[in-house]
């Protein structure tokens, strides 16, 4: 994938933390990656102790990447406090949100990053076992990881035996639930919760599991400290994001995985790494993640942080960015998304499959130019269904179909026609 030539310096540090500055084409050796200070962070930790780490991760201020934006000190706190005789690390490469790679990018090129990061995890919380949890698609970066793994291992590296786990190739495997439960060899549906995987995770035991992209950060800041991290990005999103930029008739020029700090405005991702719109295309809106919510090209300039996407109604999510331009079909690809999630939602909760399969009839319903009233049906479906399932599918289904009524509001009712007249 390719990669935009310079990236601004944020702070005192280029904001290139986990993608090197120059990418090899290849998975990085395990020479390369030591070259750069990967595994003293390990090392450091080993020595300081667990606690110094906790610090460390504390100071940095971190967020999840795999899309709730969890504080990841406070995830291995619950974790380090519980008392078992067994912890286990997992970390989630589950990724099968259509337009996102960042996850299949970073471990097939820097896997020796993740599986620091997953060591650390380990060190920080108190697990003797570790699992690089993949999907069963992922050739090219599974082949990679086994080859860092065997690399680490034979230079002794590693505090614990870590093993690579692909699931099935499903969206819902990536919750983390559903991940626990494919590793135990159950189907891979979401368990209710709580208990909370920290509490009662991987065979019943306390088990943290973080986003690989997460863990890559956590190598960086165990090398340079939490301080340096926290410097980068803006008020309350610290340190860089990956973002997948898409190609193709509504993408841009020089499609790819990006790394860009917190505080990058879309303008800025979008024309500076990107390259801006393949010629002839003006941009209406922006989807941040499949399972957000559509931003209004109006806001091309407001920089990319949770603390400023939130008044907007949406997140950064994982970074798989979908482009709305003049020539989109905007009820299509609200259809296209409904149906995805339609699809992909795992059958356990009523209010779930009854969510999921009502958006696709109605958003059908208007493509069929059945008249108004989807709007209100849409809304009222996704305030029904809301924490009514036992993941957060149920309201990331919601997200982009509800913004997409409102945002294209004129494409829709268009697209709607006019009243139909009743047979009364
Ligand atoms: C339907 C669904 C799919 C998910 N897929 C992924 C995934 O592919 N990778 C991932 O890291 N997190 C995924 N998550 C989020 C995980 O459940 C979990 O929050 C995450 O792995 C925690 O890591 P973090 O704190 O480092 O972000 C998914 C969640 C849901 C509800
Ligand atoms: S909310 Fe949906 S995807 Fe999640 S467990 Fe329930 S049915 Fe499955």
């Amino acid at each position: 994938m390719e990669r935009a030539a310079k990236a601004p310096t944020i702070g005192r540090v280029s904001p290139h933390l986990l993608l090197p500055e120059r990418p090899s084409p290849g998975p990085e050796s395990l020479a390369n990656y030591r070259a750069r200070g990967g595994y003293t962070g390990l090392q450091q930790a080993q020595q300081k102790g667990a606690a110094w780490l906790r610090g460390e991760v504390a100071t940095s201020l971190l967020r999840g990447r795999g899309g709730a934006a969890f504080p990841t000190a406070r995830k291995w706190e619950l974790a380090a406090a519980a008392t078992a005789d067994q912890k286990f690390v997992v970390a989630n490469g589950g990724e099968h949100e259509p337009g996102s790679h960042k996850d299949r990018y970073l471990v097939e090129h820097h896997a020796h990053a993740v599986l620091e990061g997953l060591a650390l995890a380990g060190v920080a919380t108190g697990a003797s076992h570790g699992y690089l949890y993949l999907i069963e698609d992922m050739h090219g970066p599974r082949a990679a990881a086994e080859q860092a793994l065997r690399e680490a291992t034979a230079a002794g590296l590693l505090p614990f035996p870590i093993t690579i786990h692909l699931g099935p190739t499903t969206y819902v495997a990536g919750e983390e639930t559903a991940a626990l439960n494919a590793i135990e060899g159950k189907p891979a549906k979401p368990r209710k919760k709580p208990p909370f995987p920290g509490e009662a995770g991987l065979f019943g035991k306390p088990t943290t599991i973080n986003n690989t992209e997460t863990l890559a950060h956590v190598a960086w800041i165990a090398r340079h400290g939490g301080a340096a991290f926290a410097a980068i990005g803006t008020a309350e999103s610290k340190g860089t994001l990956l973002f997948t930029l898409p190609g193709g008739e509504h993408g841009v020029q020089r499609p790819g995985v990006y790394e860009r700090p917190f505080g990058t405005t879309w303008r800025q991702l979008l024309d500076g790494a990107g390259g801006g719109l393949v010629p002839g295309r003006t941009l209406r809106a922006l989807l941040p993640a499949m399972s957000s919510a559509f931003l209004s090209a109006q806001h091309l300039d407001v920089p990319i942080a949770y603390e400023t996407l939130r008044p907007l109604g949406t997140s950064p999510g994982c970074g798989g960015i979908r482009l709305v331009t003049d020539a989109s079909d905007t009820v299509a690809m609200a259809v296209e998304i409904a149906e995805f999630f339609m699809k992909e939602q795992c059958g356990q909760c009523p209010p779930c499959r009854m969510e999921t399969n009502q958006f696709v009839h109605i958003l059908k319903a208007v493509q069929q130019k059945k008249g108004p009233g989807y709007d209100d049906k849409i809304q009222k479906l996704a305030e029904f269904s809301r924490k009514k399932g036992f993941c957060s599918l149920i309201e990331m289904a919601a997200a982009p179909v509800v913004s997409a009524v409102k945002l294209f509001a004129d494409d829709f009712a268009k697209a709607a026609g006019p009243a139909q007249p009743t047979d009364a």
